[in-house]
């Protein structure tokens, strides 16, 4: 409703300045999260990685990247947060305008380049958070380093947050820092992995691209295994460019992200993998979990939704474990996965 009213403001507004002066608003007045969300009801719980989730449905990174706004966001009815890519110093990003909207294709495209107020600025603010949802901070490489550089930076932040953090993502997928992508790399993966996983025995996930083929999908999930991460979170945003610079996200960006995720699951590995990219509607849900799919992040559908989209899958989810007369969710992913499926096509 509170949405409805603003959104036709927020929207005549360039979309950098929209999302500030939101997330400026979310900041200042915490309790507008719960006047316009809604806590997800204990039935909505499941376990993803080590960590209970309040839903299924997270909160993606690079909307609070700085970790402004997390009580508002806490209170909004998602079932995890994930705040970042924060980086070791901080950095401005590339030039603006560098955020775009296509508002009939419910997508977005922005060339941010990791703007975020950098580690020493941001950890204060998840000190202070009282993690009643569990929390993931996404990170990445500073622009001017370089790869080895990295190595460190990363280990540093993770070091720096362990105490924090609920799950660590490494964000390797991003288009908008040069070179960033060519750290998929299966050599600068395993001396990173190998580096962090000395450091933090919290939950880690690797976010991957869209943009790779089928092959590089495959020796990611082989690395995120032999290092023994906890999964991988896909996809990032997508190149597209006939439209411009950056990354696209939202419906233009759904069926590449779920060829990625089709790959990941059709591996059967033991990794997690949490599906981010054009998820909005509560049937696209269902088919990521007819695949064997779990949980999932929202970005750009919760940008043109609001609040009411994320109230409205809660209550799809509550209305699914009513049809099929399911106690909670965790039994619904405890069936296997042809009696998933059985029962998703009921
Ligand atoms: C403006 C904007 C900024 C983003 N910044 C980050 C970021 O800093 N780190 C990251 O891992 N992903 C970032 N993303 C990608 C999202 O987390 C998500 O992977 C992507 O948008 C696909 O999900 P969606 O279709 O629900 O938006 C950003 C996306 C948008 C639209």
């Amino acid at each position: 409703m509170l949405y409805d009213l603003i959104k036709p403001i927020l929207f005549a507004l360039p979309p950098e300045t929209a999302h500030e002066y939101s997330l400026t608003l979310a900041k200042l007045c915490p309790e507008l999260g719960r006047l316009s969300g809604e806590i997800p009801n204990d039935k909505l719980s499941l376990k993803v990685g080590t960590l209970h989730w309040k839903s299924p449905i997270g909160l993606a990174a690079g909307l609070d990247k700085n970790a402004e706004a997390l009580p508002f966001f806490s209170a909004q009815g998602f079932g995890a947060l994930e705040c970042g890519t924060v980086t070791l110093r901080p950095q401005l990003g590339n030039p603006r305008p560098r955020l775009f909207r296509y508002p009939e294709e419910r997508s977005l495209r922005n060339s941010m380049g990791f703007p975020n107020e950098g580690l020493q600025q941001i950890s204060p603010r998840l000190e202070a958070f009282n993690r009643s949802l569990p929390l993931g901070v996404n990170i990445g490489k500073n622009k001017d380093s370089s790869a080895e550089e990295s190595i460190d930076e990363l280990g540093t932040m993770m070091a720096t947050l362990d105490d924090v953090a609920d799950y660590f993502v490494v964000n390797v997928s991003s288009p908008n820092t040069p070179g960033l992508r060519a750290l998929q790399e299966k050599s600068y993966l395993s001396e990173l992995f190998k580096e962090l996983k000395s450091i933090s025995k919290k939950d880690l996930y690797l976010k991957i691209a869209p943009d790779l083929d089928s092959s590089k999908v495959i020796e990611l999930i082989q690395i995120a295994e032999d290092f023994k991460l906890t999964g991988l979170i896909a996809t990032n945003t997508t190149m597209m460019p006939d439209r411009g610079v950056g990354g696209v996200s939202g419906a233009l960006l759904k069926e590449k992200a779920k060829a990625i995720r089709k790959i990941v699951l059709e591996q059967q590995s033991s990794l997690e993998l949490i599906g981010v990219g054009g998820f909005s509607h509560f049937e696209d849900i269902k088919e990521f979990w007819s695949l064997g799919g779990k949980a999932i992040q929202l970005y750009t559908a919760y940008i043109y939704g609001g609040p009411e989209l994320l109230k409205s899958l809660n209550k799809k989810l509550m209305e699914f474990l009513q049809q099929h007369e399911l106690q909670d969710l965790s039994t619904f992913f405890e069936l296997s996965l042809s009696d998933r499926k059985k029962l998703l096509l009921r």
